[in-house]
């Protein structure tokens, strides 16, 4: 049969909180040829635990490369056209595995997971004045649950099998990202140990100035730097892949996958912005050359840096733990919808919340707050309440969260948002995508292929040198085809609500005291 001529492709891995997928774009009209996408188990073996199986994820991600593969195949692409392959992945969530055996030492910790809270208090009130910023000249974060540093001193504490491979010298520390390149340039046999810019500015080991670990965050967490990866930019050849149908194929790009969606949003230029639906959802503001600390619970991170002799870039982000994890959870834990499809419906069905506000601070809260000691509630229940107008109340929590986020970035920056580009799972969503224009009082702007963190990924790989397959400028995707929700309620009953939400949110808050 006859091959498709096209040119040369680009891949991506993304490896997010709930799923991974695998990506093949042309590298001439970024055009999506096929992927696959498989669910990944999470497992909460206590309250507030999360984890997650580094086989399983290393397994979903050659699961999804093969399928891809056959796909290609079948729609007579030759896969011997990919050129490139980048890496993009949930962003904290760290493993320690053995060096010599290739094998994890626990499961992953996942970044929503709240075992550390005791530790971080603990933190806090060892620091002049109780203060969570105490770091955050260096790292841009505050003390929290949240990054990689407490979660790895925490492995180191309680798992034995971790504390002897310290001091044999074979434990291996690293984001999902280093797991996954690790692996997948050789493992034991001679696999690379690196990280990205961006991942290493999420575990508050990382200098986001000088661009290196810091031996002074080593120190304060007690962490041996001979454990860390190496850090590279965010495109470059990292390794070859050594096995399966790519074997050879260089891996040549890495981003978190909150850098990776802002990349391939094109939000290149000092302002420009990106909200991200996926389990949590994450707004990034580009702010350039320069990292700016935010007085509004904000984040300072690195952006991306795509080349070794290209500047960083830095970003402002507010982080929000959950997004499409409320979705999951009313799934799973409360059985009122089968599909995400389901609450769409179901919210529609009555369109409003009746006066019902629910805060899902499962982990706590995160920006702007902080509070790790935050707990969700529902509340403004009445005997006329049903699973629809908390359905519609729960896809109204994430826009509130979004909302306040985008206060304190407009805030931080004095010149405000006029729309909000957004991309992610979410967003397929159309009721929930008019809500969050009606509550921010902007319009929301949605790019037609929704994939933008694999494609950020792969516009890294393609463009790192020695590969140099990728000729589009951002320029050339201008053009990408959007859609556009305009705000459609009045300010005032957006106000109202908004304000009723935050009532709520101050509920959800000091449990404990
Ligand atoms: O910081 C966590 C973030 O990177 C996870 O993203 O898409 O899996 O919710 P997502």
């Amino acid at each position: 049969s006859n091959r498709v001529m096209l040119g040369p492709l680009v891949a991506a891995i993304d490896q997010g909180t709930s799923s991974t997928r695998f990506l093949v774009f042309n590298a001439k009209t970024a055009e999506l040829l096929s992927h696959h996408q498989v669910e990944i188990k999470q497992s909460f073996p206590k309250e507030g635990w999360v984890e997650q199986d580094p086989k399983d994820i290393l397994q979903s991600v050659y699961e999804c490369m093969e399928r891809t593969c056959e796909k290609l195949t079948q729609l007579n692409i030759d896969i011997s056209n990919i050129k490139a392959i980048g890496v993009t992945n949930q962003r904290e969530t760290t493993i320690v595995w053995d060096k010599e055996t290739g094998e994890p030492l626990y499961n992953a910790i996942v970044w929503l997971d709240l075992r550390t809270q005791s530790t971080v208090e603990r933190l806090i009130n060892k620091t002049p004045g109780r203060n969570k910023n105490h770091l955050k000249h260096k790292t841009g974060l505050p003390i929290s649950t949240y990054f990689s540093a407490v979660k790895l001193r925490w492995l180191m504490d309680n798992v034995d099998e971790i504390h002897k491979a310290i001091l044999t010298h074979r434990a291996m520390f690293g984001t999902i990202d280093s797991w996954l390149i690790w692996c997948l340039t050789g493992g034991k046999k001679g696999g690379v140990h690196c990280t990205d810019v961006t991942n290493a500015s999420r575990t508050m080991l990382f200098n986001i100035h000088t661009m290196e670990w810091d031996p002074e965050l080593c120190k304060y967490f007690d962490i041996p730097m001979e454990i860390l990866p190496k850090v590279r930019s965010s495109s470059e050849i990292y390794g070859l892949m050594t096995s399966g149908s790519l074997s050879g194929i260089p891996i040549s790009g890495c981003l978190g996958d909150q850098s990776a969606a802002l990349v391939g949003q094109m939000c290149f230029q000092d302002g420009q912005a990106k909200n991200t639906y996926g389990t949590g959802c994450f707004l990034l503001r580009n702010t350039g050359a320069k990292p700016v600390m935010s007085d509004h619970g904000l984040l300072t991170t690195v952006a991306y840096k795509l080349g070794r002799d290209k500047p960083a870039c830095y970003a402002l982000e507010g982080s929000v733990a959950i997004a499409g994890a409320v979705v999951r959870w009313l799934k799973d834990n409360l059985g009122i919808i089968q599909t995400s499809t389901e609450l769409e419906k179901l919210a529609a069905s009555v369109g409003t919340s009746y006066g019902c506000y629910f805060v899902p601070a499962f982990s706590g809260l995160y920006a702007p707050y902080w509070e790790p000691s935050a707990r969700g509630i529902i509340c403004g229940l009445t005997q006329f309440t049903n699973k629809s107008h908390l359905a519609f109340a729960a896809l109204e929590a994430v826009c509130f969260q979004t909302r306040e986020i985008m206060d304190a970035m407009n805030q931080d920056s004095g010149i405000p948002l006029s729309q909000l580009q957004v991309d992610g799972g979410m967003t397929s969503n159309r009721l929930l995508m008019q809500l969050q224009a009606d509550i921010l009082c902007v319009p929301v702007v949605k790019p037609s292929m929704p994939e933008t963190t694999a494609l950020g990924a792969a516009m890294a790989a393609g463009s790192a040198e020695g590969v140099s397959v990728w000729s589009l400028n951002p320029e050339d995707l201008s053009e990408v085809t959007s859609e556009k929700f305009e705000p459609q309620i009045n300010p005032e009953e957006s106000e109202f609500r908004y304000a009723r939400w935050k009532k709520a949110v101050q509920k959800s808050m000091n449990w404990e005291t």
